[in-house]
């Protein structure tokens, strides 16, 4: 995620705290939903910028992961959770000898409360342990989430969902009606008004035929939250090309589209990094004929940018409303203090000074993203 964003949050979460007013900004929620096997996961993880997800060919999400990225200054504060008590236990190399030390960025999943896993490969392979143990090792699938949350300083406070993808025809021992079961576990996800759906499709699959689209579409007609991720531009037929869909000539995304391309089978394979990963994918837009000219407009980087943009957009939408209560809670304060008599006058004028930061940071964080708001829709 973007190194402004982040500050920009915290700031304004910071400032908010400092009235007592908690987690004023509720984030959307980014759910990524598509078919199998379209690369999901795979872009998931490109945003996020580590590697920590189960991938691969056929139905290897089985379950929804429901990922909580928290920000938290690097700096290590050990006040703010209540767990102290409990015994932790370290998922690192070096073991017991480093439990005093606190990590910078960690793991933690709901099901292994005070586990904390620095090492992200070790993510991965509970990712898959845990999945295994609910529904089987064939392929069935279940509606229960896996709850992760990953604590750095490098990220804002959100939440991103990683759903199964949409199947048409069961496969070994799945049941019958698997493909109602994965649709109506991801329309729960995506009807929520907050959510910002990635509807994520192969570019070598005819468009028309996209179930993250067309389920998108279904909750949400106007395309005011969903954006087109395209992916594997890399594996299209020479002399093809999405640049037509990338215009809107197909079907047409008010948010537009954004192509990709992130580590094939092989790259997964022999562990290719995820900088070695976005150098590639930089190098086959800009080097590209039909893409060149619009590399600025492709790729993860991009797509990043672009969530940022509608994040941003949503804060500032929320914004008036938020000050408005504080100016609401303020005036109360005020009220009560003044009939406490004289010696808490001093208390008023520090909560003025207060609504003052918060005043001045509306106008300043409104200012930066109206110089900024032109490239919501490229091509
Ligand atoms: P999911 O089932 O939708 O979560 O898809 P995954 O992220 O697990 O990816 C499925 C397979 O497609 C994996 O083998 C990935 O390596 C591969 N894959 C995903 N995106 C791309 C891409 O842009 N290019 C190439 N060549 N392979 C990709
Ligand atoms: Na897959
Ligand atoms: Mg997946």
């Amino acid at each position: 995620m973007d190194a402004t964003l982040i500050r920009t949050i915290n700031r304004l979460q910071d400032a908010f705290s400092t009235v007592g007013v908690h987690n004023p900004v509720d984030l959307p929620q980014i759910v990524v939903i598509g078919s199998q096997s379209s690369g999901k996961s795979s872009v998931l993880e490109n945003i996020v910028g580590r590697d920590f997800l189960p991938r691969g060919s056929g139905i290897v999400t089985r379950r929804p992961l429901v990922l909580q990225l928290i920000n938290r200054p690097a700096a290590a504060s050990t006040s703010d959770d209540g767990d102290k008590g409990k015994s932790t236990t370290s998922h690192t190399k070096k073991g017991d000898e480093n439990e005093k030390k606190e990590p910078e960025e960690w793991g933690e999943f709901l099901h292994q409360p005070g586990v904390k896993y620095t090492d992200f490969n070790l993510i991965r392979e509970e990712i898959v342990r845990d999945t295994e143990a609910k529904t089987g090792k064939n392929a069935g699938i279940s509606p229960l989430p896996i709850n992760l949350r990953i604590y750095s300083p490098h990220v804002l406070t959100l939440t991103l969902v990683d759903l199964p993808g949409l199947t048409k025809l069961p496969v070994g021992d799945q049941p019958k009606d698997i493909e109602k079961q994965i649709r109506d576990m991801i329309v729960k996800y995506i009807t929520k008004p907050n959510s910002i759906i990635l509807a994520v499709t192969a570019a070598n699959v005819d468009l028309a035929n996209s179930d993250g689209l067309r389920l998108a579409r279904d909750v949400d007609p106007e395309g005011a939250r969903t954006i087109g991720v395209l992916t594997k531009v890399d594996l299209m037929d020479a002399g093809t090309d999405v640049v037509d869909i990338l215009a809107g000539r197909v079907i047409p995304l008010r948010l537009g589209y954004v192509p990709v391309v992130n580590r094939g089978q092989r790259d997964i394979d022999t562990k290719k990094s995820i900088n070695k990963s976005l150098e590639g994918e930089r190098a086959f837009f800009e080097n590209h004929a039909a893409y060149k000219s619009k590399a600025q407009y492709c790729g993860t980087p991009y797509l990043a940018r672009k969530l940022n943009m509608i994040l941003m957009h949503h804060i500032r939408n929320t914004l008036p409303e938020i000050k408005a209560k504080i100016q609401a809670a303020l005036a109360k304060y005020v009220a009560e203090l003044a009939t406490l008599g004289d010696g808490m006058a001093e208390g008023a004028g520090q909560a003025n000074i207060v609504l003052n930061i918060i005043t001045e940071f509306c106008t300043e964080f409104r200012t930066i993203i109206d110089g900024n708001s032109t490239d919501l829709s490229s091509f």
